[in-house]
């Protein structure tokens, strides 16, 4: 089973229909696929490799080495309760709190800064695009995003140090993720990252060519009253190398209120008499239409 694919080259000539489509499915059946194509510059997003490899190098490691989940490994007991990850927070959006983390040098600000400002954008291309395949108004994720100063931006940076003993814990535990739209920069050489799908888990390949792998969270499901997914995964660690993983969230702000987008949920609390009689006058027409003259009508009422 091969990952939904969106090339986003294609979006403004006659594949947009198709592309559409495709990314349509992607996230009723998928809660994943990867972007191509996304005028990100490559040369930027190895930047942000490198410095964030480098601050690893520098400043994590050993302490990583040093913590009570690597003590916790080798005496082999009590693993299943443990992430096998060495990771932090940026926030981006509305603030920034990126120059107040201990020694993030100015290079790895900036580079962060330029590739968030990018990454925004292309998150707000995917929510239009995600609203249009709903039937929803083109802004209508990012408006329910928003709240009183929102959407939030904000980046988990990690590593998945390499693993002495990988059969014995998670680099990180199976879960969904809370909020909207997640973007991720991951390593180009080491695996790990696994999706469940039908019953399987499914290995999600290092990224080539910089290529962006997207996933939905919980909001998204909630949103689109559970038409598009929020699908679980994990994070294997490797016993070979350290994987890097840059999942940035679009996210609701804090106080904006989530709920199922009223057109997409099925009509309530109508007299089945007054169904019949809409339906008499629309049995041969497309249902849809006949399920939102009820809901107005029950509104009516
Ligand atoms: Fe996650």
């Amino acid at each position: 089973m091969a990952i939904p694919v969106i090339d986003f080259s294609t979006l403004n000539g006659d594949k947009r229909g198709e592309t559409l489509a495709l990314l349509h499915d992607a996230c009723k059946n998928w809660g994943c696929f990867l972007i191509e194509n996304h005028e990100i510059e490559g040369k930027l997003m190895e930047k942000v490799k490198k410095t964030i490899n480098s601050y690893y190098e520098e400043n994590l490691k050993e302490s990583f080495y040093q913590s009570e989940i690597v003590k916790r490994l080798e005496k082999k007991k009590n693993t299943s309760d443990i992430d096998w990850e060495s990771a932090f927070f940026i926030w981006h959006r509305p603030t920034s709190n990126i120059r107040q983390i201990p020694n993030l040098s100015e290079e790895l600000c900036q580079t962060m800064d330029e590739y968030i400002e990018k990454l925004v954008e292309l998150a707000e291309n995917l929510s239009e695009l995600m609203s249009e395949n709903l039937g929803l108004e083109k802004d209508y994720i990012k408006k329910a995003f928003s709240g009183s100063n929102g959407p939030a931006m904000g980046t988990k940076v990690a590593k998945y140090p390499e693993c002495p003993y990988p059969e014995l814990v998670r680099g990180l535990r199976e879960h969904t993720d809370a909020g909207g739209i997640i973007l991720l920069l991951q390593d180009d050489k080491i695996p790990g990252l696994e999706f469940f799908k039908d019953g399987k888990w499914i290995e999600i390949p290092p990224s080539k060519n910089n290529a962006i792998f997207v996933n939905t969270g919980d909001q998204i499901e909630v949103l689109s009253n559970g038409l598009y997914k929020s699908v679980v995964h994990r994070v294997m660690p490797d016993k070979n190398g350290s994987r890097l993983s840059v999942a940035s969230f679009y996210n609701p702000i804090g106080d904006a209120i989530i709920s199922p987008a009223p057109k997409l949920l099925y009509p309530s609390s109508y007299r089945y008499g007054d169904y019949l009689e809409l339906y008499g006058k629309t049995k041969f027409g497309e249902k849809a239409p006949r399920f939102e003259s009820i809901k107005n009508m029950a509104n009516e009422h």
